[in-house]
């Protein structure tokens, strides 16, 4: 058993996950303490800035290292954690550009920095080999959702609602497909702020007053990527706010929380089987209104993941912690199945901490 931190900055922007996790990187799993860190909104403005990869990105990589860093220091701090307790850091950094279709994919963050900041061993750049093997890079979560799962019945489904959502399906015989589903919080997220509403629709509460514009709604579905078959996946904004769509603020919300709700829909028309269970993950699961409608909408119940006793705030960064331990063994961090790369792929690049 090793002991690793996982650490993820979400499309959404919301800030930086961080968990302990002891693992054998293999089906030994059991979480330790974990903290989040909110961004300012000077942070959240300056990663906006640099989406797509222009503008200030080495003083913005900095900034989030060190962000990064804090937490980790926190982290062990509030829980009297010693780092020589701390065997690697999975740090996956934060997306800035995903492009598989042009074999580019990009994190920001710098490894060596967070090593040298925290007197830890670091793992960061965990899609690069994937994409460049011809993967999609994403999603990575899922041999630790594989890990977690193991004594649950299947087929089961692991929906996590980030920016972006995706799913892990779990066959009877433990075959995985994941994909990215479609679009996640951001564009809820995007559409409140620019509405001037805040950050997000807490706990779905403007969806839930709203009505949804079923013309907009099926022009948005008719977006070719739902069609496709998976190996696939999307950057933050590949699904545009339709311009001056005319909405009050509750009508876009309604309307944008279906979207989300009918593309993971969608998505079900892929898996092989449908799931006996989705388990959702992620901070959408937050969203009250966006549950109903995919209580709806979905083939199979519909549950947060604390029903099985799993944390669904923390579950990404989980995943980077379990991810770290398994380059230390040389293990494959993707799958055929999880990421469309031909054959199981080793990923992530050490920084050792020079002392
Ligand atoms: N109480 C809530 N009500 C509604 N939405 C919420 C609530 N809490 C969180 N969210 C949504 O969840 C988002 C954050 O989710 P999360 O951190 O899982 O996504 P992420 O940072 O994009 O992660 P990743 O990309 O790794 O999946 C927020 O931006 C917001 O849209
Ligand atoms: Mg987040």
């Amino acid at each position: 058993m090793r002991t690793a931190i996982g650490l993820m900055s979400g499309t959404s922007m919301d800030g930086i996950d961080a968990a302990i996790l002891y693992s054998d990187g293999r089906s030994r799993v059991e979480q330790g303490p974990s903290l989040a860190m909110p961004y300012d909104d000077g942070m959240k403005a300056r990663l906006r800035a640099i989406l797509g990869g222009q503008g200030e990105v080495a003083a913005v990589a900095d900034m989030l290292t060190r962000a990064h860093a804090t937490v980790v220091n926190r982290l062990l701090m509030i829980n009297n954690i010693t780092i020589d307790k701390i065997n690697v850091i999975g740090f996956h950094g934060h997306t800035i550009i995903h492009q598989p279709e042009v074999r580019r994919t990009w994190q920001i963050g710098d490894g060596a920095l967070l090593a040298a900041l925290t007197g830890i061993a670091v793992v960061d750049d965990f899609r690069t080999a994937d994409v460049a093997a011809g993967g999609q890079g994403a999603p990575l979560a899922s041999l630790y959702h594989g890990a977690l799962a193991a004594a649950l019945p299947k087929p089961l489904a692991i929906l996590n609602i980030g920016g972006v959502a995706n799913v892990t399906w779990i066959g009877p015989d433990d075959q995985m497909l994941a994909f990215d589903t479609g679009p996640g919080n951001a564009p809820i997220d995007d559409w409140v702020r620019q509405c001037g509403r805040g950050e997000m629709d807490r706990d779905g509460q403007l969806a839930a007053a709203g009505k949804v514009d079923h013309d907009v709604l099926a022009a948005l579905l008719a977006n070719a990527y739902f069609d496709l078959v998976p190996p696939k996946s999307l950057d933050r904004d590949d699904f545009a706010l339709p311009s001056a769509p005319g909405w009050s603020v509750e009508d876009g919300a309604a309307t944008l929380t279906a979207f989300t709700a009918q593309a993971v829909a969608r998505a079900g028309r892929h898996l092989p089987e449908a799931p006996r269970q989705w388990l959702v993950c992620g901070g959408g699961r937050h969203n009250a209104a966006l549950m109903t409608v995919l209580a709806e909408v979905l083939d199979g119940p519909v549950a947060p993941v604390e029903m099985v006793g799993w944390r669904g705030d923390f579950l990404e960064a989980e995943a980077f912690a379990y991810l770290a331990i398994r380059h230390l063994d040389g293990l494959p961090l993707s799958l055929p199945g999880t990421t469309g790369v031909p054959h199981p792929m080793a990923g992530g690049r050490l920084n050792r901490h020079l002392a």
